[in-house]
């Protein structure tokens, strides 16, 4: 008999990944997502037929005895080659509510080379990335094991074509090369995957196993590979913390399996920080559930939006142009969601994507910077303390259609709010009108008030510029930032905030120049109500500090300019402190005006 060659198919995978890198002091982290995951491959489960035959694999071609398929044919649609209970041979959709999500994490065995400390301090930050997507997202639980498919396409040479015999669309003959299933890097335990079964003969029961049937996971929604590596692209980008991919789906299109590499030297790094590394997990976890570009045209429309998967249909395509050339997700909750942020009824506000480095009219899966700036889904993460995970994120989640989203639990982004529909257009940033960008290259304050900033730009501002804290010593809240001059009448502490002022102690050293320019300074704050607040300048007493306008203090020189509608307002924007959970903060609405 002469066999086919053997042949590498493709049966619907698609090919997805996502790459975040952190901010080493000062510079622009980095997330490579959408390059890594247009490397990999995607299996994706077959709907199930209600009654009996798993569902046609539809590779294409005529019928025939054997139907081997040509190399690099892709479709559109997933395989399955034997019946039995496979990801997405689940019942229907049941009527049970939404659970929050169960990831499972699974770290490979394999050397990489980490001391005892650090893997605790990488599971930690993984636990708490993990609890705080679980406490976000709800879906309809797997019942049972989870256990993931392999992949028609690498075990198999040839599918049964001939639609009258009872091993149609089931495996031929096994390609003697198949080892196993990888996620990115991380090849899938047995004991996580099904098992797979050959047909050699077109109409007979006879079949041999290939590989047993793994015991799967039990508990478990959403299997997360972690995988903490040197490898090449970490090497190859200085600035690259963590990539990710998902790499199956189940038959509703939501990922199921997914894999974050996190650089190995970055853990090793002395700007280490546990928090950052928290975020950047939850960064690559939420373009492995649903923020993805190869995943936008896969969600899914549902009737109930606190149902997640109850009477869905897909969304088709969320992604477009709008009037001036930049791509927006247009789906309900992230259009109400921007609208409420920027306080704009306009009808073009789909969620704006990152165009740095995208080849025109083609989306990226990341939220505009100049936009979204400060949102866990930028494509750059500023100093952990600036991060949030925002309403216009959770609401895109909310959009998929898999997850039930605890929309309540968003916190402020601060970033735009109110600001109107033109906000961080090109031609809006540079005509100053208004006041979260900045020109010239002076110091000022960080729109939160927690940092000193330096007006800067960065690639994605595109020319763009804000003022981004320091590299060192900028934040207002550190006491140990304090220093001994006392000409300016600077003090740091927890209830301390940044404010753009030129005063001077009247007394000054002769020294200091008669007049200074205004910069970022930190002094105390108190609360008084909702955008009201009073000041108090080291060695002074407190003064009101009228939100808009500005005011003097006794015996100093110059003014303190009072910033409107950023402090206490959000009461979720706090520096963060050892006794209160920083992230995501209380659900605390800000007060709106
Ligand atoms: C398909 O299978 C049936 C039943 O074995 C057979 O009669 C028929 O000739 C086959 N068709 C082709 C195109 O091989
Ligand atoms: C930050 O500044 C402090 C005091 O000014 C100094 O001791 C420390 O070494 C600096 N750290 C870095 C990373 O530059
Ligand atoms: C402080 O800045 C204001 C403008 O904001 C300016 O009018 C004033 O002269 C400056 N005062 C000093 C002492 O530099
Ligand atoms: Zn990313």
């Amino acid at each position: 008999m002469v066999l086919p060659p053997p042949l590498r198919l493709w049966v619907g995978m698609l090919v997805v990944m996502v790459v975040l890198a952190v901010e080493l002091p000062g510079a622009l982290q980095k997330c490579i997502f959408d390059e890594v995951q247009a490397g990999a491959r995607v299996v994706r489960a077959a709907p199930v037929a209600p009654d009996g035959p798993p569902s046609e694999p539809r590779l294409g071609g005529r019928a025939g005895r054997e139907h081997p398929l040509p190399s690099g044919q892709r479709t559109n649609h997933p395989g399955r080659e034997a019946p039995g209970r496979r990801l997405g041979t689940m019942p229907p959709p049941t009527t049970s509510s939404p659970q929050p999500i169960r990831i499972k994490t699974w770290i490979p065995a394999e050397g990489n080379g980490l001391s005892e400390a650090e893997k605790e301090k990488l599971e930690a930050a993984v636990e708490e990335a993990v609890r705080m997507v679980s406490s976000l997202l709800s879906v309809n639980r797997v019942p049972g094991p989870l256990l993931l498919s392999r992949d028609v396409s690498k075990y198999c040479k040839f599918l049964w074509k001939n639609s009258s015999t009872a091993n149609y669309n089931r495996c031929g003959r096994a390609n003697s090369n198949y080892r196993t299933e990888t996620c990115l890097d991380v090849t899938i335990p047995d004991d996580h995957l099904a098992g797979c079964d050959v047909f050699p003969e077109a109409d007979s029961p006879r079949r041999t196993r290939l590989r047993p049937e793994g015991a799967g996971l039990p508990d478990t929604d959403f299997l997360l590979y972690l995988h903490v590596q040197a490898t090449d692209k970490c090497r190859a980008e200085p600035h690259v913390l963590a990539y990710a991919v998902h790499c199956q789906t189940d038959a509703d299109g939501r990922p199921l399996a997914g894999a974050v590499v996190l650089c190995r030297d970055r853990l090793a790094d002395t700007a280490y920080s546990q928090q950052a590394t928290v975020q950047t997990v939850m960064h690559e976890l939420f373009h492995a559930l649903g923020f993805s570009k190869e995943l936008f045209h896969t969600w899914r429309r549902c009737s109930s939006t606190s149902q997640a998967g109850a009477g869905c249909s897909p969304r088709g395509r969320v992604t477009h142009s709008d009037g001036s050339g930049q791509m927006r997700i247009y789906s309900p909750s992230v259009i109400a969601a921007l609208q409420r942020h920027l306080a704009s009824a306009h009808p073009e506000l789909g969620g704006p994507l990152e165009n740095l480095d995208v080849p025109p009219g083609r989306p990226s899966s990341h939220w505009e910077s100049r936009m979204l700036q400060g949102s866990i889904m930028a494509p750059a993460l500023g100093d952990w303390t600036t991060v949030r995970v925002d309403p216009v994120t959770l609401a895109a989640l909310q959009d998929t259609g898999w997850y039930a989203v605890d929309l309540s639990r968003a916190q402020s982004l601060v970033w735009g709010e109110g600001e109107g529909a033109m906000f961080g257009s090109l031609s809006a940033c540079q005509n100053k009108s208004s006041s979260f960008f900045c020109t010239g290259s002076g110091s000022g304050c960080h729109y939160l008030h927690l940092h000193k900033g330096e007006c800067q730009t960065d690639p994605h501002l595109e020319g763009c510029r804000m003022y981004k804290p320091l590299k060192n010593g900028s934040e207002c809240w550190k006491e140990e930032n304090g220093r001994e001059e006392d000409w300016s009448g600077e003090a740091f502490g927890f209830h301390s905030r940044c404010f753009f002022s030129n005063l001077t102690r009247q007394k000054r050293s002769p020294s200091l120049p008669p007049s200074s320019s205004v910069g970022g300074r930190c002094y105390r704050h108190r609360c008084t109500g909702p955008n009201r607040y009073q000041i108090q300048v080291s060695g002074s007493e407190w003064v009101d500090c009228p939100a808009g306008g500005t005011t003097r203090i006794k015996e100093h020189r110059g003014l303190v300019h009072c910033p409107d509608k950023r402090l206490c307002l959000y009461a979720d924007v706090t520096p963060p402190s050892d006794h209160v959970g920083t992230f995501p903060a209380p659900i605390a609405r800000q007060v709106r005006l």
